[in-house]
């Protein structure tokens, strides 16, 4: 599909850093006010909102001297072109979805970045293309299954999570029709084939580069996860009449088990393990809870521990409610393994960073990422830019302005580096 500009000026005069920056985050903070909900940020999957942020973000792109499109899976799509057709392509992107009450520079950031690196080539054409990606979905928030959007790339939707319903019923399939897409052309992998490399910023969205007094990081490797839920299922009855040594009430189990996580999760080095969301039925304040629903996301770097967290995790969530007279049920999700960064690709950030005179952390991140999806088939990098406060996920998530234009700087010598290298692959090909 199409998108059709609504901005016809081609790129004004060439942008430096600062000039660049404090237009990414001028642009961050405007797409952060289209939302599904007034007075907080709030974008998921293909919602008429995502249309709308879309749209501008596609006009800026066709501004910007790229064609844009939306493909089969809702994601945004700019090619830059190069100097030839068919010319390698190097993808810089990150997702437009957003959590619940969300700030306004998780994902889009990296997506303004992309754009802005493309403005400042002003017209010019590099011997690779530059194709800016913003993902449709990468949180997860609407049928509770991350990635959605970077999995299209690589050829892993498959018919389950095609089938996968949101909590109106409507499936994975139904939203991409109703949006106007074809779900049949998710068979194959939407990776263009002169694809040679992904590179992804993202604010860090934790306290280490702060605390370091670093404005940015390098990503080594990317914690795995596993998000499911644990349904504790007892008795329904009266608040009024039921004695307390007679109840089978579903929310003091779910309360039990929360305070184990958190017992749990502090006793296993490099663990994270959250309850976000606990749904209750038939959640009345004068009724004893039959029902309740508690999600469970752990993270840790390494997939045998994490593995090993989650049945110790539920295991816990069973005997709790045996000693109840209650039943458990865990369904898991998603689980996606822990993913390494590629070396070479990393090592022209790492590079590229310190060209611009800033020293790079190497860093693994613990919040999931579509580098980790793309990384299945493609050199993938991701640059983390300093988290003030260390917040995310929040309103009061933010970046400072000159670590947005020291990543453009990074960003701008990454092109140099990745040009340098192509043509020396190029060499080694032809040697
Ligand atoms: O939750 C995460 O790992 C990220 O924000 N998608
Ligand atoms: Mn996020
Ligand atoms: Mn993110």
């Amino acid at each position: 599909m199409q998108v059709t500009p609504n901005e016809s000026a081609r790129p004004g005069k060439r942008m430096n850093s600062q000039v660049a920056a404090a237009k990414a985050i001028k642009r961050c903070r405007e797409l952060a006010g289209i939302t599904e909900t007034p007075g907080q940020t709030l974008r998921t999957f293909l919602s008429p909102a995502m249309r709308e942020c879309m749209q501008v973000v596609g006009s800026w792109m066709t501004a910007a001297g790229m064609s844009a499109a939306i493909d089969a899976a809702g994601n945004l799509r700019g090619l830059y072109p190069g100097t030839q057709a068919h010319a390698p392509r190097l993808l810089i992107g990150s997702h437009l979805d957003t959590v619940p009450n969300a700030g306004a520079f998780d994902g889009v950031l990296g997506v303004m970045l992309g754009l802005a690196l493309v403005e400042s080539l002003e017209g010019r054409a590099l011997p690779f293309a530059i194709e800016v990606v913003a993902f449709s979905e990468e949180e997860g928030v609407r049928y509770r299954i991350p990635f959605l959007g970077s999995r299209a790339l690589v050829g892993t939707v498959d018919r389950e999570l095609l089938c996968a319903q949101d909590e109106r019923g409507v499936s994975v399939r139904e939203a991409i029709e109703a949006f106007g897409l074809n779900p049949a052309e998710l068979s194959f992998p939407l990776l263009d084939a002169n694809a040679r490399g992904y590179l992804e910023f993202h604010i860090e969205q934790g306290p280490v580069l702060e605390s370091e007094g670093l404005s940015l990081g390098v990503v080594d490797r990317i914690a795995g996860q596993t998000r499911g839920d644990i349904t504790f299922s007892g008795s329904s009855n009266h608040a009024g009449t039921t004695p307390m040594h007679l109840r089978k009430d579903a929310m003091v189990a779910a309360a039990q088990w929360i305070c184990e996580v958190e017992r749990i999760a502090l006793s296993i080095q490099d663990l994270v393990a959250t309850v976000g969301r606990l749904t209750v039925h038939p959640g009345a304040g004068n009724v004893i809870a039959g029902g309740a629903q508690a999600s469970l996301d752990v993270r840790h770097p390494e997939d045998a521990i994490r593995r090993m967290a989650v049945e110790e995790l539920v295991g816990r969530a069973n005997s709790i409610a045996v000693s109840r007279g209650l039943q458990a049920k865990w369904h898991m999700h998603t689980e996606t393994s822990a993913v390494r960064m590629n070396t070479r690709l990393s090592h022209l950030a790492f590079e590229a960073v310190c060209k611009t005179g800033s020293r790079p952390l190497r860093m693994t991140s613990g919040a999931g990422h579509d580098a980790m999806i793309l990384a299945e088939r493609l050199p993938s990098a991701m640059i983390f830019l300093r988290s003030p406060g260390g917040i995310s996920h929040h309103p009061e998530e933010t970046v400072r302005a000159e670590d947005v234009a020291n990543a453009l700087e990074a960003g701008m010598r990454f092109l140099d580096e990745f040009e340098k290298d192509l043509a020396g692959t190029e060499e080694d090909m032809h040697a």
